[in-house]
This record gives C-alpha cells, sequence and structure tokens, in this order.
C-alpha cells in the first residue's frame, strides 16, 4: 500500500456512493490497523488536499432544514422518516472523522490521534449500514426521503481551526448524540421495532468513544499552548456554533466521555453569556 493515510481518507471523501463510501472506509481502517499492528509496510499519515465539500449521491435530494418534512414517530413512516435522518447523520460522520485526518496533516499529531479517529470513521460506517438495512428491512433505504441540507456547515466553518473542529463536532454535535438517542431507542422499543432498537444500541453505546476522542484531544492541544481549556471551549463554540446548546444534556454519559457540566451549561438555551 502506497498511499497515505490522509491520501485514503480524501478518497473516502471523494466517493459519492454511501454503502461504497461506507465499504472503502471500512476497508481503509483495516488497513491502517493491520501497520498498526505491525503487519506489512506502515502507512505514513501524509498530507493531502480533501474536497471541500464530500461526494455525495444525487439522492436523497437535500434540503433547507424548514423544509424538511416534520417527523410524527408516532407512524410507520414517521420512524422511516426518523431512522433516515439517522442514516444521513451517520454518512455526514463518516466524512468528518476523516476530513479531520486528511485537513488537519499540517498540525503535528501523536500517533493516536489518527488511530482514534480511524476507528470512529469505520465505526460510523458500520452505523450506516445498520441503519440502512433497517431501513431496508421496512421497505425504504437511504435516499427514498429528503434529508437536510448544510450538515456540513460545521465542517466548513472549522476548516482552519483545529480546536474549533474538536469543539464543535465530537464535543457539541456528537455530544448531542448522547442527549437524544435513549429518547429515539424508546420510540422504536414502544414500537416492537427490534433491529431498529439494536442498531440504536450499539450506535449509543459507541459514540461515547467519539465524543471522549474530541474532549482528550481539544485538552491536548489546550495543554500544548498552556490555555483554559473550559475558557476556550466556550469561545470557540460561541464562534463556531450557530445557537444555544439545548437541554436536557444527558449528564452521565458526557461525564463518562470527559465533558464536565461547566463546559456546556453555560452554553445552554436560557444561560446568559458572562457579561452578556
Ligand atoms: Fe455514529
Ligand atoms: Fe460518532
Amino acid at each position: 500500500m502506497s498511499a497515505t493515510l490522509a491520501e485514503m481518507a480524501t478518497e473516502v471523501l471523494n466517493t459519492a456512493d454511501g454503502r461504497a463510501k461506507c465499504a472503502l472506509s471500512r476497508a481503509h481502517a483495516a488497513a491502517w490497523f493491520a501497520t498498526r499492528a505491525g503487519k506489512g509496510e506502515p502507512i505514513a499519515v501524509g498530507q493531502a488536499a480533501p474536497p471541500s465539500h464530500p461526494a455525495r449521491p444525487d439522492r436523497p435530494e437535500l434540503l433547507s432544514p424548514r423544509d424538511v418534512p416534520r417527523r410524527r414517530p408516532g407512524s410507520p413512516a414517521g420512524r422511516i422518516a426518523l431512522l433516515h435522518a439517522v442514516a444521513h447523520i451517520e454518512l455526514n460522520a463518516v466524512d468528518l472523522h476523516w476530513d479531520i485526518i486528511a485537513r488537519f496533516g499540517h498540525v503535528p499529531m501523536p500517533i493516536g490521534f489518527y488511530d482514534d479517529w480511524v476507528k470512529c470513521a469505520d465505526e460510523e460506517s458500520k452505523h450506516f449500514g445498520l441503519v440502512c438495512d433497517c431501513l431496508e428491512a421496512m421497505g425504504s433505504h437511504y435516499g427514498a426521503l429528503p434529508a437536510h441540507a448544510g450538515m456540513w456547515r460545521a465542517a466548513e466553518d472549522t476548516a482552519d481551526d483545529l480546536m474549533g473542529r474538536l469543539a464543535v463536532v465530537p464535543m457539541v454535535l456528537e455530544a448531542r448524540g448522547l442527549d437524544v438517542t435513549p429518547g429515539m431507542i424508546e420510540i422504536f422499543r414502544k414500537a416492537g421495532a427490534a433491529g431498529a432498537v439494536a442498531a440504536l444500541e450499539v450506535i449509543y453505546a459507541e459514540e461515547v468513544a467519539h465524543v471522549a476522542y474530541g474532549s482528550k484531544w481539544f485538552h491536548f492541544l489546550c495543554g500544548r499552548v498552556d490555555c483554559d481549556p473550559k475558557e476556550v471551549f466556550h469561545d470557540l463554540v460561541r464562534r463556531y456554533f450557530h445557537g444555544p446548546l439545548k437541554p436536557p444534556f444527558n449528564e452521565e454519559k458526557r461525564a463518562e466521555a470527559g465533558l464536565p457540566p461547566d463546559f456546556y451549561w453555560p452554553l445552554a438555551e436560557g444561560q446568559q453569556s458572562p457579561g452578556g
């Protein structure tokens, strides 16, 4: 294998079809971890020129959030729409994790940084497949419904700022997943949808580590420049994230992921910003 990890990441970003993107993502992750375990030639991290936007399939149609029809999870169609939205989030997450590898190759980081994001990308690829399997078992598929445009906004906003990327993507967006997933699992449990419950339970269990990796490397970078992580986090989220954070928060899982309450509560809806 002569490609660098950054080139492998870019190749995933440039693959449009969801299933194909995830298959390539999983193959590249397996190759990375095989060489990390001492099998074959080591893969250099390297640098690459990732696209400003990842390639995406023709379907789903991407709409502004206000134009996406509202979901009513009480009906089978509503539950399909909810899973379709989760599939869209997972596919976006695959790209986000490869993008952090490809885009910030100029920032020297320990090898464990790459191990963590390759593992996350591999898990998101698995999550996308699990949710697609559920959709197909329910007679639908990814692409059958419109999905949110603008999912890539956080990546664009933080394309030049690794600490901003860590603050907004794993520590805000993926942490939000920890808040809302238990309620989703309940919806499918009440509907007797065992397959969806099983898929969401895998996602819920694995997402804690994604938030934790964000917190770990955010603290690492703060330590490198000797600044207060909590203050920097508040500054970066206010700069790059549009709007307040929405309680209720899953304080237990956030704590497990290394996110203490004084990180997120001051940014919550209804809280006054210091001095404001
Ligand atoms: Fe995921
Ligand atoms: Fe994740």
